[in-house]
């Protein structure tokens, strides 16, 4: 069993984890802690970005000599394969650690094993250590090793009584300047954004990161347009950042789609639902062969609508403004919805803020097994 100083460090691992959020595609975020062999701090690091040295080796080299005999405190399971970097557990052993608490289990078949590797060295090993706070931290990348999809965001902004615009179609600005820069921060940390073609149509927006302090990468841009109708012209197609286009299989190779390669537009097939509109799970393993990790899907309502509908979001992030518009006003979600209250998809709130006069609220699905 773990004791208080490597719970302690744990929670201080989980932390470093999340300062690597955004950032470590296609990689996990991963954060350590070495402890001397007394247990007091002797190093710490966390993974920064994919291709850089995972967490045990930053913290490893901090603690040096004083690893060995101690303990490394770590929220994913040593790695035992060689990718851009050397296995962890050879540094591990090489550092003459004793003890290793893990928190989640390394659920790839490449790299997983070392758990078992390390017990076979002699190294006293101890896994599920803060194993629920770990994983969530690491949603993003356990979603797509253990269901090969992109872990899916649906974002909105809407008034307190849930509608995105009035019965005119204006919409600008709903909610305030520090709710929209907070928006940009979400998209600046996937690895794509998705919309649908009636949000390009209506809003012509752009979908680049293009706030100042925000890394330079640019989230891919993804639009659902079944039936080809976004115009060369669309400010998503600009240079800004790659654009993939999601068309009816059987229009891939018509006109219209030729019109948007020769603007510059990647336009690929994919299949489309019974109901119409492409079928989202062939759309998000679409993005998942792009080693898509993170998905923020940005609207409009049918799109999220249809997000729903499959069971496929993750996490919502609502930015609420404290304004009623009432009557015919856009609802954030069409599609048929839940029937009645019993079947609606329970939410936990997981966190909520004010932001410049508006209120942020993060949830996520409440699902069989997970409570
Ligand atoms: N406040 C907010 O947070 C927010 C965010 C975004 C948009 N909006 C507003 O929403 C309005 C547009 O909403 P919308 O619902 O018409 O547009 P949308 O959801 O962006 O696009 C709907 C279109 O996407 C295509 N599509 C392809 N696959 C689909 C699928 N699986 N499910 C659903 N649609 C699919 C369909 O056209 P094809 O069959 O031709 O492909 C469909 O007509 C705009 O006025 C915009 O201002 C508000």
């Amino acid at each position: 069993v773990a004791n208080t100083a490597e719970v302690q460090a744990m929670l201080r691992a989980v932390e470093l984890a999340a300062l690597g959020l955004g950032a470590t595609s296609p990689n996990p975020v991963v954060g350590a802690v070495v402890l001397d062999s007394v247990g007091a701090i002797a190093g710490y690091g966390f993974h920064r970005r994919a291709g850089d040295p995972h967490a045990e080796m930053v913290a490893l080299e901090v603690a040096g000599i004083r690893a060995r005999g101690g303990t490394c405190v770590v929220t994913l399971e040593p790695c035992n394969h060689t990718g851009r970097t050397g296995p962890c557990v050879a540094a591990l052993r090489e550092a003459g650690v004793a003890r290793v608490v893990y928190a989640v289990d390394d659920p790839t078949p490449a790299a997983g094993g070392g758990a078992a590797a390390l017990r076979a060295a002699g190294v006293a090993v101890e896994g599920g250590v803060l194993k629920h706070e770990a994983e969530l931290v690491n949603e993003v990348w356990l979603t797509s090793v253990r269901f090969g999809r992109p872990f899916v965001t649906w974002k909105y902004a809407a008034s307190l009584d849930g509608r995105t615009a009035a019965v005119d179609g204006s919409s600008r600005w709903i909610t305030s300047e520090a709710a929209r820069a907070d928006a940009h921060r979400l998209r600046a940390e996937a690895d794509a954004v998705l919309v649908g073609s009636g949000t390009v149509l209506a809003d012509n927006p752009q979908l680049a990161v293009r706030k100042a302090g925000l890394p330079s990468r640019q989230p891919l841009r993804v639009v659902l347009d079944a039936r080809v109708r976004v115009q060369p012209t669309a400010r998503v197609l600009d240079a800004a950042a790659p654009t993939l286009l999601l068309v009816a299989a059987d229009q891939s190779d018509g006109p219209a789609a030729e019109r948007l390669r020769s603007a510059g537009a990647e336009v690929v097939g994919v299949p489309t639902a019974v109901g119409g509109g492409l079928d989202v799970a062939a759309v998000l393993a679409e993005l998942h062969r792009r080693q898509i990790l993170s998905l923020l899907v940005e609207g409009g309502a049918q799109v999220a609508g249809s997000f729903l509908a499959a069971g496929l979001i993750d996490r919502v992030v609502g930015y609420l403004a404290p304004m009623l518009i009432g009557g015919d006003g856009v609802a954030t979600l069409a599609g048929p919805g839940a029937s009645s209250i019993d079947s609606a998809l329970r939410l936990r709130l997981d966190h909520t803020v004010l932001l410049g006069g508006d209120v942020r609220l993060t949830a996520r699905p409440i699902r069989a097994g997970t409570e």
